[in-house]
């Protein structure tokens, strides 16, 4: 097969170090590729007025895989402010690159497993019966919906008179919110279309097919948002039905399911949401398994091929410019790993996952978020890990 090119774009802040130290570990796990770097992130927003510039679309165009670290994004004013004097009167308005990724190839299957390593400190644990201390395992993979629904975009204050005469026509909006003016409302739309809502259940459904898992549950609110939430769980019954007969279809209500993570962590497998819901339960199970240094997650859309894979966590600017780097570098190298069974690497993915997992049961090696330690330059002299030693701890087991 001819050598892969994957498509680097380390971004702000941690993004750079993380996926520094992640490319070794793909490379010490004998992962043969040519790296391209993309450019994206604030300092091209301030250098050329665009934070995801036209020749980085054109890489991920030709070689398709991405690997993503983080990006800064700040708001309205602050980017202005840091704009190149010679770019200021062009009327350019900063967007996250990020955002603009996902619609540009559209994106439209994010996936965030959320597995807990044996012997990780942060790991979630639960009273048990006769004042006993247990700890669920948890393995849930999320799939989000990513361009639709609530961060859709399509949103108005003071709508124009088209818009809000049109909900008028709507007997609920003219009953609770006929009487108040215009200009003093407020509309974010949760739009679902049938064909992204039957693709990310798919993909769910797939997931848990190749996978083994026993359910996939949908994480909603369909009782009471009747339209979208109602649309998703109808098509998933029927999905299931007619195409994966096998695989239990579970629904819960978000608000329900955020009580019951911490419940029953245990006894969920493939759970599926829309954008927003997606977005929360996938933060709310990853605060099981040891938070934003573990935490990955995969953005794809499998008619082009298209997929760009990140850490859930940003820029982290307060540690971006520590001489030794804090940061935890896990959750990048395990976002690298999906990235491996994407493009059929499972056996390169399983070795390093392997060595992760024994670095975090055996101890020796931790980083201060894993030591439970406030983050501070000082860390590193208190017995923390740094960024590089973590990812080299992995490779030595790798090697080992
Ligand atoms: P953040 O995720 O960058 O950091 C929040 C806190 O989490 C950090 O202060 C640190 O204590 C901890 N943390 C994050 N990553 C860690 C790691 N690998 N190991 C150990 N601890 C870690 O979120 P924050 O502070 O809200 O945002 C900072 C910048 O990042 C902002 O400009 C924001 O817009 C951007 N951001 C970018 C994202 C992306 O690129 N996809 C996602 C989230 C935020
Ligand atoms: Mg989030």
């Amino acid at each position: 097969m001819a050598k892969r090119t994957i498509v680097s774009m380390p971004g702000d802040g941690i993004g750079r170090v993380v996926l520094e130290e992640t490319i070794k570990v793909l490379e010490a796990a004998g992962f043969v590729a040519d790296y391209v770097e993309g450019d994206i992130g604030w300092e091209f927003w301030c250098k050329e007025g665009n934070p995801l510039p036209e020749r980085t679309i054109k890489l991920l165009e030709e070689h398709k895989i991405g690997l993503f670290g983080a990006i800064t994004s700040k708001p309205k004013d602050e980017a202005f402010a840091e704009l190149a004097p010679e770019l200021k009167d062009k009327n350019l308005v900063y967007s996250s690159p990020i955002v603009g990724l996902r619609q540009y190839f559209g994106l439209d299957i994010c996936t965030r497993p959320c597995k807990s390593y044996i012997g990780n400190p942060l790991n979630f644990i639960r009273r048990g019966p006769n004042n006993t201390i247990e700890e669920p395992a948890v393995d849930v993979v999320i799939f989000r919906q990513n361009t639709e629904g609530l961060y859709g975009g399509v949103e108005w204050t003071n709508p124009p008179t088209q818009v809000h005469d049109a909900l008028m026509t709507h007997p609920k909006f003219r009953q609770n919110f006929g009487a108040t003016p215009k200009e003093e409302v407020s509309i974010s739309t949760r739009i679902f279309t049938k064909k992204a809502t039957g693709r990310i259940l798919r993909a769910a459904f797939e997931h848990a097919r190749s996978y083994g898992y026993k359910s996939v549950t949908v994480c909603e609110k369909p009782n009471v948002i009747r339209e979208t939430s109602g649309m998703m769980y109808k098509m998933a019954q029927q999905i299931q039905k007619e195409e994966y007969p096998e695989i239990q279809l579970w629904n819960t209500n978000i608000d329900a399911q955020m009580m019951w993570l911490t419940k029953n962590p245990e006894d969920y497998g493939v759970i599926v949401a829309g954008n927003m819901f997606g977005d929360i339960v996938s933060d709310g199970f990853a605060g099981l398994i040891g938070g934003l240094g573990f935490a990955c997650s995969a953005q794809s859309n499998p008619d082009s091929g298209v997929a760009v894979f990140e850490p859930t966590h940003g820029s982290a600017p307060k540690y971006a410019d520590y001489k030794v780097s804090i940061v935890n570098p896990i959750a990048m190298i395990e976002s690298a790993c999906m990235m491996l069974d994407y493009i059929d690497e499972k056996n390169i993915a399983a070795k390093i996952r392997k060595s992760v997992a024994e670095v975090i049961s055996e101890g020796k090696v931790r980083t201060y978020d894993m030591l439970k330690m406030t983050g501070r330059p000082d860390v590193v002299e208190k017995g923390a890990a740094s960024t590089q030693e973590m990812a080299q701890a992995i490779i030595d087991k790798m090697n080992s």
